[in-house]
C-alpha cells in the first residue's frame, strides 16, 4: 500500500509518501516548506495563506521525487489536529481535493501519534517506547497504556521549542533560535541558576524564560545564559521522561520533535536510557520535524486497522488531545 500524507498543523507544510512494507515503513519522499514570519511569532492566517500557496507545488513534487504515478497512491492521509485552526484546514482542504479526485479514501490522523508511530514504524527494534517529543508548541511524554497513548507529562505552559524561540526573540535571535542557542551554548562556560519547575511528570518554562531575560537585561554573557537554559531545560526533560520510564516499565526512549536535532538533549536522554539499560532512539532529522511522512504512516496502520473515514467527516479538532485516539492498531 501506498500512501501520501499532508502535515500542516503549524508553521510547516510537507507531504510525505510512504510505501507499507508488512508493518514497517519505506518513506519514498518527504517534501517540506517552512514559513518563516518576517517578524514576531506565527500569525496563523499568514502560514495557512503560505501554506495554501506551496501545497500544490509539494504534490507535486513528492509525486516526481517518490517516482510513482498519481494512480499508484492508495490512501491519502492528513494530520486534522492539534494545531492552528487555519492551517489545519488547509491541509485538510488539499487532503479532501486530492482524496475526491483521485478517488481514494482519506484518513484525519493525530499528529501527535504520528511523532511516536513513525519511530516505531522506521527505526528497526523500536517497539514500545516512551516518546519524548519536544517541538514547538508541544512538549509531551508520551507512551502506550491500557489501549490508549496517554499522555504522561507536558508542559504547564508553553513548549519547549517555544521557550528557546521566545529567549531568542528577546535577545535579537532569528527564528528558529533553537539551533543558535545550541551553538552559542556550546561556548558558554559559567553556569547561572534558572528556576527548574516540575511537578510530578509535568512541567514548566515560564518562569525560567524571564529569569533567562533577567539575566541577559543585567549585562551577563549571551553564550552563559543560553548555556544555562539548555542545561536546566533539558535535565527537567530527561527527569520527567525518567520518571515515566520507571513508571511505565518500559525499556525504551525515542525522541521527536523538532528540539530533538539539539545535540546536548540527545546526550543527556541517551546517558540516562544508558544508565537504566534502555534503549535509545532518535529518527533522522527529516523525520523527527513535522513532516508529511509520518502522518502518511499512521493513516496506513489506521486503515489497516479497519478504521474508515468519509470526506464529508473528515473534520479537523484543533485541541485533539493524543489520548483520545483509539490506538485500534495495537494490541
Ligand atoms: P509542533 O507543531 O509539533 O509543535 P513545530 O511547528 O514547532 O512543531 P518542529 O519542526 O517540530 O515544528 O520544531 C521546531 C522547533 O524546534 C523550533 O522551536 C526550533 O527552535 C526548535 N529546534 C530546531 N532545531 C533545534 C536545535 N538544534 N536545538 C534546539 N531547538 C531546535
Ligand atoms: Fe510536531
Amino acid at each position: 500500500m501506498i500512501c501520501l500524507g499532508i502535515e500542516g498543523t503549524a508553521h510547516s507544510i510537507g507531504v510525505g509518501i510512504i510505501r507499507d512494507m508488512g508493518g514497517k515503513c519505506e518513506v519514498i519522499s518527504n517534501v517540506i516548506k517552512i514559513y518563516h514570519p518576517e517578524k514576531g511569532g506565527i500569525h496563523p492566517r499568514e502560514a495557512a495563506n503560505h501554506h495554501a500557496n506551496h501545497i500544490a507545488d509539494l504534490i507535486r513534487e513528492s509525486v516526481e521525487k517518490a517516482q510513482i504515478d498519481f494512480t499508484n497512491i492508495d490512501l491519502i492521509s492528513f494530520s486534522n489536529g492539534p494545531g492552528l485552526g487555519p492551517c489545519l484546514r488547509t491541509a485538510a482542504t488539499a487532503a479532501r481535493a486530492l482524496s475526491l479526485s483521485l478517488k481514494k479514501p482519506i484518513m484525519g490522523v493525530n499528529h501527535c501519534v504520528a511523532h511516536l508511530e513513525i519511530g516505531r514504524g522506521t527505526l528497526r527494534d523500536c517497539m514500545d517506547p516512551v516518546l519524548l517529543y519536544t517541538s514547538g508548541a508541544n512538549t509531551q511524554v508520551i507512551a502506550f497504556a491500557e489501549g490508549r497513548y496517554r499522555v504522561f507529562g507536558e508542559t504547564l505552559d508553553i513548549g519547549i521549542g517555544n521557550c528557546l524561540d521566545k529567549f531568542g526573540r528577546s535577545v535579537g535571535l532569528e527564528f528558529p533560535s533553537g539551533p543558535k542557542i545550541e551553538k552559542l551554548a556550546s561556548l558558554g562556560k559559567e553556569y547561572f541558576e534558572l528556576p527548574y519547575s516540575i511537578k510530578g511528570m509535568d512541567i514548566a518554562f515560564s518562569g525560567l524564560l524571564t529569569a533567562a531575560e533577567n539575566f541577559y537585561s543585567n549585562g551577563e554573557k549571551l553564550e552563559d545564559i543560553c548555556y544555562s537554559i539548555q542545561e536546566t531545560t533539558f535535565a527537567a526533560l530527561t527527569e520527567v521522561t525518567e520518571r515515566a520510564i520507571a513508571h511505565t516499565e518500559k525499556d525504551e526512549v525515542l525522541l521527536g520533535g523538532g528540539v530533538a536535532a539539539n545535540k546536548r538533549l540527545r546526550d543527556m536522554v541517551q546517558t540516562m536510557a544508558k544508565e537504566r539499560g534502555a534503549s535509545f532512539f532518535v529518527p533522522s532529522k527529516d523525520l523527527c520535524i513535522d513532516n508529511g511522512a509520518m502522518i502518511a504512516w499512521l493513516g496506513v496502520l489506521m486503515y489497516n486497522s479497519g478504521i474508515r473515514m468519509k470526506v464529508e467527516n473528515s473534520f479537523i479538532d484543533q485541541r485533539f488531545r493524543t489520548d483520545m485516539v483509539d490506538v485500534s492498531w495495537r494490541d
